[in-house]
């Protein structure tokens, strides 16, 4: 089966002052095409680190991150833009929504950002608040909304453009059950397509269920990878 994220002894220290942390120790990890992989161990042990590394927002002190086959640090800084502006969608812990744009131009960004005339972006993007229940929504600046709709208003714009791999950190932190559920749903259906993987971290364990594989973290190494076999049939 293909890779759609693969970490070859991935190391990130942090300098602080005289001490300098090693924060991820050797990290080798796969996510699977066609699968939703979830990434979930004590806070602190590096998680967020991780998938910042794996998204191209961090760079690793040492070792190699390919996405889809592709080296990540064999393309030019320019082509890194491109390739993750093409493949990622990513859900921050923070949401980072752009508090001057309404919901639905938060969600269309994307969309913009891959040349989509405005009209046409903010309709899909609407649409796809309205698959997570916020399209009443879709006028209000993120300073009115709810945490819970924050994270929905970030959730639809990862997954707009269709994205080939979705990173979400935390997702349901901020949802009830039902809604956290119908989120899972909707990040679970992406990750059935054969070229798109899904990668969660995440505390939760009432989304566990939705997981194919569950990847165990802690101290800055992946201590253990559990295939959720009992869920497909
Ligand atoms: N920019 C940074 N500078 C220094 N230390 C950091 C930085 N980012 C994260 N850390 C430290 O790295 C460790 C792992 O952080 P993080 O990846 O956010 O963990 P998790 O997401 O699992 O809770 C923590 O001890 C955190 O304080
Ligand atoms: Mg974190």
């Amino acid at each position: 089966m293909t890779s759609a994220v693969h970490c070859q002894a991935i190391r990130k220290s942090f300098d602080s002052g005289e001490a300098r942390v090693e924060v991820l120790r050797g990290i080798d990890f796969q996510a699977r095409a066609g699968e939703m992989t979830f990434l979930v161990g004590p806070s602190g042990c590096g998680k967020t680190t991780l998938i910042s590394v794996i998204a191209g927002l961090l760079d690793a002190s040492a070792g190699e991150v390919a996405l889809f086959g592709q080296t990540i640090a064999g393309l030019s800084a320019r082509d890194q833009i491109v390739f993750r502006r093409q493949n990622l969608g990513f859900v921050f812990q923070q949401y980072n929504l752009l508090p001057s744009l309404t919901a639905a131009e938060n969600a269309a960004v994307p969309l913009l950002a891959a040349g989509v005339k405005r009209s046409v972006a903010v309709k899909r993007s609407t649409e796809m608040l309205h698959k997570l229940g916020i399209g009443h929504r879709a006028e209000a600046f993120p300073k009115v909304l709810s945490g819970g709709q924050q994270q929905r208003v970030a959730l639809a714009r990862a997954l707009v453009h269709e994205p080939r791999l979705i990173i979400c950190d935390e997702p349901t932190a901020a949802l009830d059950h039902k809604t956290g559920e119908t989120v899972m749903e909707l990040l679970a259906s992406s990750a059935v397509h054969p070229e798109r993987a899904v990668l969660v971290v995440t505390h939760d364990n009432r989304v566990f269920q939705f997981a194919d594989r569950i990847a165990h973290m802690n101290d800055g190494v992946i201590t253990a990878v559990e295939e959720n076999s009992k869920l497909r049939s």
